[in-house]
């Protein structure tokens, strides 16, 4: 059993999904249901009796220590994390909120309860925390990779919120001893992405024939990774990472977005060659750049690959294709997450661009 926050996200609900499918073992999902939670991702569930789905926030000490005592879990994966850097820069409190005092709180009553369990169990016991490459800062043209050992220099509120919650993680194992481990990988890609991140609202936007629209000169690089593959890297640091440390994941795939949104639309005309505006690349038009861009993330994912074993299975050409087809088969999926809120959303942070 293992407590999950955030499960009902992006990568939270493609984890869970792969866990109760892949092992015999059972998951209690803690998650608000923000925004970006939705409980359509976690419809293959319903019925399983191996998945208990509690609504609640990290920031409630109660509940979350009531949580870990009734279900006493041998680890705990926090995905749980409000996570879009265009929101936090027009409203950064509910990140510091969320990621920083919830990822306190969560430490608290994890420790409350690790010193609690028999020696045996608190030996096996795991506190994962799940963070971004985006914590390392920027890197120029000919830098190197960001290897464990860089230093941090976050450049957005959201960057520098999941900054302190690593930085706290740290702490509780150095200065308490709770089993943490901790991961910074690089930019997730795949089914169930809330369309305000690139790759889903460029698709939501190119079916619905609107505007792509490219930040900046569009030359900014993401070094992007199939969501399955940053889910078997969480399972395998679970299973044999050593405690206390960091290991960073990535899927080696640099590319500037233009190319990127290039490449999706140059699928789409390929997969959905109905389209009334084919070629979907002529809908590409470039917006006023985000405050604080990054310029260039890259992950040096040597530590996990050569002390864990693992490694991605997909390439990014056969993960963007399964990709685009799996928004194609899912338009009433981005359909039902494109609410009056996220019309809201998308009014308040492109109509001033
Ligand atoms: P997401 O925004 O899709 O999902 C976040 C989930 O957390 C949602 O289900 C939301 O309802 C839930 N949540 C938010 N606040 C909560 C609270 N106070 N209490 C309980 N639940 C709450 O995010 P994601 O893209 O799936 O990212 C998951 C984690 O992985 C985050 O910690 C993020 O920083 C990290 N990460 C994401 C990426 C990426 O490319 N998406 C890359 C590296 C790391
Ligand atoms: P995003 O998916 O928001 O992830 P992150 O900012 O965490 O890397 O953005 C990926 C890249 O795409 C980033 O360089 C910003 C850029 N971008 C656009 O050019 N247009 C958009 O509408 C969005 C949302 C992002």
């Amino acid at each position: 059993m293992i407590l999950i926050t955030g499960g009902a996200g992006f990568i939270g609900s493609n984890f869970v999904l792969e866990w109760l499918r892949d092992s015999g073992n059972s998951a209690v999902n803690l998650d608000k249901l923000t925004y970006a939670g939705n409980l359509e991702n976690l419809a293959l569930l319903e019925g399983n009796a191996r998945h208990v789905f509690v609504r609640g926030d990290i920031c409630d000490r109660a509940l979350v220590e009531q949580l870990l005592a009734k279900h006493q879990p041998g680890a705990i994966v926090h995905f749980a994390a409000e996570s879009h850097v265009d929101r936090s820069i027009h409203g950064p409190a509910d990140f510091v909120r969320t990621n920083i005092e919830g990822t306190f709180i969560l430490l608290e009553a994890a420790r409350a309860y690790w010193d609690g369990l028999k020696k045996s169990a608190q030996d096996n016991f795991r506190f994962l925390h799940v963070s971004t490459d985006e914590v390392y800062g920027s890197l120029g043209p000919n830098d190197p990779p960001f290897a464990e050992t860089k230093a941090y220099e976050p450049n957005s509120p959201y960057a520098a919120s999941k900054a302190a919650a690593d930085h706290l993680v740290r702490a509780y194992h150095q200065t308490y001893g709770l089993p943490v481990l901790i991961t910074n990988c690089s930019n997730n890609y795949g089914p169930f992405q809330f369309p305000e991140k690139l790759i889903p609202l460029v698709m939501a936007n190119a079916l619905a024939g609107k505007p792509l629209p490219i930040y900046g000169d569009g030359m900014n690089v993401r070094d992007w990774l199939y969501v399955s593959d940053h889910c078997s890297a969480l399972r395998t640091v679970l299973a044999r990472g050593r405690v206390g440390e960091t290991y960073n994941i990535g899927g080696s795939n640099e590319l500037p977005n233009l190319i990127l949104v290039k490449m999706i639309c140059a699928l789409l005309d390929e997969l959905h060659p109905k389209s009334p505006v084919t070629p979907h690349k002529k809908l590409i038009t470039f917006v006023k750049d985000r405050p604080g861009h990054d310029r260039r993330y890259a992950m040096d994912s040597s530590k996990i690959r050569r002390e864990l074993g693992w490694k991605p299975a997909e390439s990014f050409e056969s993960g963007i294709r399964k990709t685009v087809q799996w928004y194609l088969e899912h338009a009433k999926w981005v359909a039902n997450v494109q609410s009056g809120a996220y019309r809201d959303w998308i009014a308040l942070n492109y109509g001033k661009r």
